[in-house]
């Protein structure tokens, strides 16, 4: 469980975010969507501990951040894995290398124990053949898989995803969703995904929450939302023409 309490975060004198208070739960795909520069990345950049803020708080399982001491926050960082937006793969690095990664970083693992790991999380993301190979010899699904497998091969508590599914197309990225959705509920993960994408809302928005203009503007899940007469979600949720057209016939059918 993460909970935020009156998070304000600012750039020089632009205020950014401007006093949230959520929470996310543990085992639970939490959803942050708004549209373009709603400060969805800087808010997930402050839950990974990447922004310091100037107000408020974040709490990780009852632990307020600002007050660990260095070796606390290194530790809760360790428990944290991250998903950025288009993988972020080393290049010059092997699938089962770019996995290992974390391993070599925050454990004293030995050679085969890391092996023994990353074959585990390969074989998770239905990647068991893919070890040797190149990420520039990877589709961008496969990437993706990849970034999933490094971001819990040291089993965090916490998983912060910015965008994971764009730049696919969409039946991959339910595929995506699927797997981050039950990698979360298998190992009791707290989840918290960034995203642009309906499709994603509908699949595992267990919880969502929704910000304009740097503020928490409506919270909900994929049942309320098709429900809720907030007109800043709704203009949201039917900016695409194809779930407009969808619900004027479902509107039109139940007359
Ligand atoms: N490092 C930074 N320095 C100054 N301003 C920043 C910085 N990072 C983000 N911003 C500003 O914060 C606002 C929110 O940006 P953010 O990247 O969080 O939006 P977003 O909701 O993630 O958008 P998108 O959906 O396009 O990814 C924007 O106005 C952006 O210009
Ligand atoms: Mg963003």
């Amino acid at each position: 469980m993460i909970e935020v309490n009156s998070l304000h975060k600012s750039f020089g004198e632009t205020h950014i975010l401007k006093g949230i208070t959520t929470s996310f739960e543990k085992g639970k795909t939490n959803l942050i969507i708004g549209q373009s520069g709603s400060g969805k990345t800087v808010f997930l950049k402050c839950l990974l501990g990447l922004f310091e803020f100037e107000k408020g708080s974040i709490s990780y399982e009852g632990k307020i951040f600002s007050n660990l001491t260095r070796n606390e926050k290194t530790n809760l960082r360790s428990e944290m894995g991250m998903v950025f937006q288009g993988s972020a793969l080393f290049d010059s690095m092997t699938i089962a290398e770019n996995v290992m990664f974390p391993l070599r970083m925050f454990t004293k693992q030995s050679k085969s124990e890391m092996e023994d790991r990353v074959n585990e999380v390969l074989q998770r993301v239905n990647l068991e053949n893919a070890h040797n190979k190149m990420p520039s010899e990877a589709s961008g699904g496969m990437q993706k898989r990849v970034a999933i497998a490094r971001a819990i091969v040291n089993k965090p508590k916490f998983l912060f995803c910015d965008e994971p599914n764009s730049g696919l197309d969409p039946r991959t990225a339910i595929v995506i969703d699927n797997l981050i959705q039950e990698i979360t509920d298998e190992f009791n993960i707290t989840t918290v995904i960034n995203t642009h994408d309906m499709n994603s809302v509908m699949e595992i928005g267990e919880k969502i929450v929704f910000l304009k203009d740097g503020l928490l503007e409506w919270e909900g899940s994929s049942e309320t939302i098709f429900r809720t007469e907030n007109e800043a979600v709704t203009n949201f949720v039917y900016s695409s023409n194809l779930f407009r057209k969808v619900r004027k016939m479902y509107l039109e059918e139940n007359k």
